[in-house]
């Protein structure tokens, strides 16, 4: 069993530095793009010896320290009673977005293990194959409502903020809700195996800090609090462009704080305190020459080596242009030059 990956997220002394990828079982894989063929993402989210396989394949591939669960975080806000869509190139859409009270009042609060009995499925088919660490994952409160909100993907947010701004109870209900799902969804996920969790908040860095801190931070603290009465395993907490937040995000009470490209990450742990720290390669980092993609990744450990914990990880998801090969390069050269 290699278990540098939770060795470090609890800030413990490893051999190397361990190292995943956001979005490692993907669209850039043509293992991934093999299976996926033969299905849609839905159902190939809701088909668990699919999802066991897709999961394996960066990890049997690449010798990544820790595997993430195959699934999405909108599996859960169709759990809630909602239709979802993905359209090829245009990503996730809820035809019948979320903006009124009424519409709040129709979400219910599933039973995880009764309405994602595939996720659980998958999660202890993997337990049963796996040699490193599976993470599980969900999104963060507000991450999710900007989709339900929106009906899909944005750039600026306006019917999201405008929830907050104007109709402050409303976007509070449906957070609340939102929160309460994902609450139980993830303890579920500990419950059947999941030996770590990641919250991805991945439009947080939208926000101005004082927004971010009542509008999205108290609902992932709330999670975080829950998961504490019944697991110690590692939290981990990504908030994407979320440099200008920290302030906010080292007191949502996760162990680990996910970190993206836009901040030096030696500054950052100057910031972090008491945290261990994942990330933060630029992605299309992963499109420069070998030499000076090994360059920057040399940078990046340097940078990292006074962090309580360190784990390498990208500072988003892996694009699906990426070639395999540069993958492969990236893991090794982790796994070389931080070896001690
Ligand atoms: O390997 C892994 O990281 C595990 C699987 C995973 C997926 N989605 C698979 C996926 C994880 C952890 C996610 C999280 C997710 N999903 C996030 C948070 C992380 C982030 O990237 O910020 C978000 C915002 C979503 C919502 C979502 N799902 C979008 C916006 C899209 C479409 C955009 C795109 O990349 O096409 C998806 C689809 C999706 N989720 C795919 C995969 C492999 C592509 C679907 C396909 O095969 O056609």
């Amino acid at each position: 069993m290699n278990d540098t990956f939770l060795r470090a997220c609890r800030g413990e002394k490893t051999e190397y530095t361990p190292v995943w990828f956001m979005r490692q079982a993907g669209r850039y894989l043509p293992e991934y793009q093999a299976v996926r063929s033969k299905l849609t993402f839905l159902e190939l989210c809701k088909t668990p010896e699919l999802c066991t396989e897709v999961t394996l394949q960066p990890i049997d591939i690449f010798g990544f320290d820790a595997a993430i669960l195959f699934s999405d975080i909108l599996i859960a806000m169709e759990a809630m009673g909602l239709t979802l869509e993905f359209h090829e190139g245009r990503g996730p859409v809820f035809p019948d977005p979320v903006r009124s009270q009424a519409a709040v009042d129709r979400l219910i609060v599933p039973d995880p293990e009764e309405t994602m009995p595939f996720v659980m499925e998958t999660i202890k088919l993997l337990r049963k194959e796996l040699k490193v660490p599976l993470i599980g994952f969900s999104g963060a409160p507000f991450t999710l409502a900007t989709y339900l909100i929106e009906g899909g993907s944005s750039k600026v947010f306006l019917e999201t903020k405008r929830m907050a701004f104007q109709e402050p109870v409303m976007y509070h209900n449906l957070l609340q809700k939102i929160t309460q799902c994902t609450s139980l969804y993830l303890q579920a996920q500990a419950r059947a195996g999941a030996q770590a969790l990641q919250i991805f908040d991945s439009w947080a860095g939208v926000w101005a800090p004082h927004d971010y801190a009542r509008f999205a931070l108290p609902y992932v603290q709330s999670i975080i609090t829950d998961l504490r009465k019944m697991t110690d395993i590692p939290i981990i907490y990504f908030a994407n462009n979320g440099s200008t937040l920290i302030k906010h995000t080292i007191t949502a009470g996760a162990d680990v704080l996910g970190l993206d490209w836009r901040l030096n990450i030696g500054d950052a742990v100057q910031m972090v305190g008491d945290h261990a720290v994942q990330g933060n390669l630029d992605p299309i980092a992963l499109f420069l020459p070998k030499k000076e993609l090994e360059q920057q990744i040399k940078n990046i450990l340097d940078d990292a080596r006074d962090a309580k914990g360190y784990i390498f990880n990208l500072g988003h998801g892996i694009l699906p242009q990426t070639e395999p090969e540069k993958a492969r390069i990236a893991v090794d050269a982790v796994h070389r030059l931080s070896a001690q």
